[in-house]
């Protein structure tokens, strides 16, 4: 009796230990969300029109397929802009409000989708033609579609566009929508400059606060791969500007970024066993 009462108080003074190391850690990660501290925050700084951003994202296509991958990286993207109140969607962005458009679309899909299913998304979008018809509702819908997810069971629909028209939360695949946008050509496609379509709620404020948080990170270049390290240094960042890669230390093939956050996994692992959490150690 006496013996299962201080198992039992161990047990629960270890797990309210356990529970409270790792709130610690949390506001450290500002921006990271739904990392434990088990995983290895990394960020691609992107604009959803630009052509350096679809670099980036193209060499993480084989990073995020990589076996096992989605249980070492906290993988999300943030967006550049300047905050406005007076613009249209309280940001400007560099290729247009259509671009802040998309810039918000998919950072509603960060937001809803695991990582293969986001990313298989984004893939789609950066597909032909680019930037193709990226900030448009039905494209971002066709490839929401194409990759097998439902627009408003996901919440993608309801982030992207605020509350279904009937107010229904269940699938309903009925639903009026646009035709997606014809795009032949790259000038077509620099040329495409639909009416804006407006964003929900959410959506906005997802694009308001990761181009805020961009600022304050202090990145200004449309790519910025930035891993967050325990090792060697704070961040490793990788930029790619103007279709060059730069202050790349640790090489910018999707291998050497799989290698990175492998070292930079194994490192969180080892502190957390220890219970050294790991954020301290950015300080
Ligand atoms: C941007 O972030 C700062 C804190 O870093 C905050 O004070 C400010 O209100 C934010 N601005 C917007 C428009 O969210």
């Amino acid at each position: 009796m006496l013996a299962t009462t201080l198992t039992l108080l161990a047990t629960a003074l270890l797990g309210g230990a356990g529970v409270s190391a790792r709130n610690e850690q949390i506001p450290l990660l500002s921006g990271y969300t739904g990392n434990d501290g088990t995983k290895v925050p990394v960020r691609l700084h992107v604009m959803s029109r630009c052509p350096d951003a679809r670099r980036c994202e193209a060499v993480f296509e084989e990073v995020v397929k990589t076996e096992g991958i989605d249980k070492k990286i906290d993988l999300t993207l943030g967006m550049l802009g300047k905050l406005n109140p007076e613009a249209e969607y309280g940001v400007e962005c560099m290729h247009g409000d259509l671009e802040c458009a998309g810039d918000a679309h998919q950072l509603c899909l960060v937001e809803n989708l695991p990582l293969a299913q986001w990313y298989a998304v984004l893939t789609c979008m950066n597909f032909e033609h680019f930037p193709g018809a990226i900030g448009q509702l039905a494209f971002t819908r066709k490839c929401v579609e194409a990759s097998g997810v439902d627009w408003w069971a996901s919440g993608v629909g309801r982030c992207i566009q605020g509350r279904h028209p009937e107010h229904s939360a269940v699938a309903n695949k009925d639903d009026p929508q646009e035709a997606v946008a014809t795009i032949n050509s790259k000038d077509e496609a620099w040329a495409y400059d639909p009416p804006n379509e407006g964003l929900g709620r959410r959506a906005r404020r997802l694009l308001r606060d990761s181009v805020n948080q961009t600022i304050s990170d202090g990145i200004k270049k449309s790519c910025t791969i930035r891993i967050t390290s325990t090792l060697n240094t704070r961040y490793r960042d990788c930029v790619v500007d103007g279709g060059e890669w730069k202050g790349c230390n640790d090489g910018h093939e999707a291998v050497d970024f799989v290698k990175a956050i492998n070292e930079e996994h194994e490192n969180l692992a080892r502190l957390n066993r220890i219970h050294i959490p790991a954020w301290w150690t950015l300080q």
